[in-house]
């Protein structure tokens, strides 16, 4: 992987290990898993403990606002190895309660096991990784740093534990407090990880788990000028109008992605197929760092061998609810509608499909997985993020011409190549247009401090520091030389 904005971390920085996901070849761990799932359908956990602070009213938000800057005020003052030390219980307590997690993942927004349980991993990691981060903040010579008072953290539902832990624990980390609105269909999920973050010593003043009464409402928070920052996961669309509530709003923003994974002739066509079909469709495609598009480059544009293994690949995938183990991919978190339903049901010119989506039952959030061929540049499949369980394949001559094709949509998140020639890889990390870059890999699943994650261009607006990366917090807050301070 190249990630060309990540600083190489200073050598000396502390013991960082990632969280070793759950093993399967473990019984316990199958038992517990199997248990889980059980209990998703009616799953009640986590109900009675949403505390959730309701901004209705101009008081309400008034209270809110005043009282938690204050009081991170407080939490800015004490010292990065106190801080360090809740952060890194705040990782113990996530890792104790992972089983609910898979439950409420599974329950509020459709996710199986093999992708609920990496994102625990991820919550946990950002826990232990911004803690020793903090702990950098100190050690720069000549300047301090002067945390945030405020950060409000939107993310969105589509990585429900992961999204809304990272930039509470990033906005924590730096020494500011936290306004946590989880997203309205994954709230369970936020509560619990706010409940871990209060059993971990987080003040319960400091980290305020929100609900936002209406648009208006939600107006009169993102335009407050007692915030200091904004750290939003969503749509591009979300981050315009964040910007149009403040134009000065200091925004940590990382928006939408129309990803591409080349493959060329070079490539180990196996692997490739394996990368795309989890790219695609790990769950359900709902990942702003899903693969939409493959590009097929050269003869593997005219391969049968490509394309029959690629249709038997998806649609042998077994397609279901996440309560049942022998599902490979799960339901779309809503009925699907707009956009998104027209990308399952509609062609443009050119266009054919090699497997065609259909709804598997009546309640319009499960349907098979659909792959389109002939997308032409320039045509809406090619420009659109849909979110969902559909594929485009776009052909190119040369390499050259596959990027060309990859650099012209608006945006820039992730993006893969599948070739075993160094000229061609070079050529592509040269030239290819996005944040993360990966190479005989998916393109999904960014690990921390491994793969810090963010995008160019329309996929991330404002400081572009990427999570899960040596320079996150830095955007959290502001330098101040010693001398001024003096
Ligand atoms: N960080 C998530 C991924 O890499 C979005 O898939």
């Amino acid at each position: 992987v190249a990630d060309r904005h990540a600083a190489v971390p200073p050598s000396g920085l502390g013991a960082f290990r990632n969280t070793p996901d759950t093993d399967p070849s473990v019984r316990s761990n199958r038992e517990a898993a199997a248990a889980a799932l059980l209990r998703v359908p009616g799953s009640r956990l986590g109900i009675d403990t949403i505390e959730a602070a309701r901004i209705a009213t101009p008081e309400a938000l008034d209270a809110v606002l005043a009282e938690t800057r204050a009081a991170g005020e407080a939490w800015g003052a004490r010292s990065a190895d106190e801080r360090a030390a809740i952060l890194h219980r705040a990782g113990e307590e996530l890792e104790n309660r992972r089983e609910a997690f898979w439950e409420l993942m599974a329950a509020e927004a459709g996710k199986t096991l093999d992708q609920a349980d990496p994102e625990v991993s991820e919550a946990i990691d950002f826990a232990h990784f911004y803690a020793e981060q903090a702990r950098r903040l100190e050690a720069v010579d000549g300047a301090s740093f002067e945390p945030s008072a405020l950060t409000l953290v939107t993310p969105p539902w589509n990585f429900p534990v992961a999204i809304p832990a990272g930039g509470a624990l990033a906005a924590l980390a730096a020494g500011s407090a936290v306004l946590l609105k989880p997203a309205a269909l994954t709230q369970r999920c936020g509560a619990l990880i706010a409940e871990c973050l209060w059993s971990a010593g987080v003040p319960r003043e400091v980290l305020r788990l929100i609900q936002v009464g209406e648009k208006a409402h939600g107006a009169a928070l993102v335009g407050d000028p007692r915030l200091d920052r904004v750290i939003l996961t969503g749509a591009f669309e979300t981050a315009e109008l964040f910007r149009s509530f403040r134009p000065d709003l200091p925004l940590l923003a990382e928006t939408s992605g129309k990803n591409a994974i080349i493959i060329t002739p070079s490539a180990d066509l196996d692997l490739a197929v394996k990368d795309v079909v989890a790219s695609a469709f790990g769950h359900a495609g709902q990942k702003c760092s899903a693969a939409s598009l493959v590009v097929l480059v050269g003869s593997v544009a005219h391969s049968r061998r490509f394309r029959t293994q690629l249709r038997d690949a998806v649609s042998s995938l077994t397609v279901g609810y996440p309560s049942d183990a022998t599902t490979q991919m799960g339901p779309i978190i809503e009925p699907a509608s707009g956009k998104l339903l027209e990308g399952l049901t509609t062609l443009g010119v050119g266009e054919r499909w090699l497997i065609e989506p259909h709804p598997l039952d009546d309640s319009g959030r499960l349907w098979s997985p659909g792959v389109r061929e002939g997308v032409r540049l320039g045509s809406a499949y090619h420009r659109t993020e849909y979110f969902g369980p559909i594929l485009g394949i776009m052909t190119a001559a040369t390499l050259s011409e596959a990027i060309a094709i990859v650099n012209e949509v608006d945006y820039g998140l992730t993006s893969g190549l599948h070739s075993l020639d160094a000229a061609e890889i070079g050529e592509w990390l040269d030239t290819v247009q996005a944040g993360n870059l990966y190479v005989n890999r998916g393109i999904t699943g960014a690990i921390v401090q491994r793969q810090p994650f963010g995008g160019w261009k329309r996929s991330a607006v404002g400081a572009g520091a990427k999570a899960g990366g040596p320079n996150y917090l830095i955007g959290l807050g502001s330098w101040r030389s010693r001398e001024a301070t003096a």
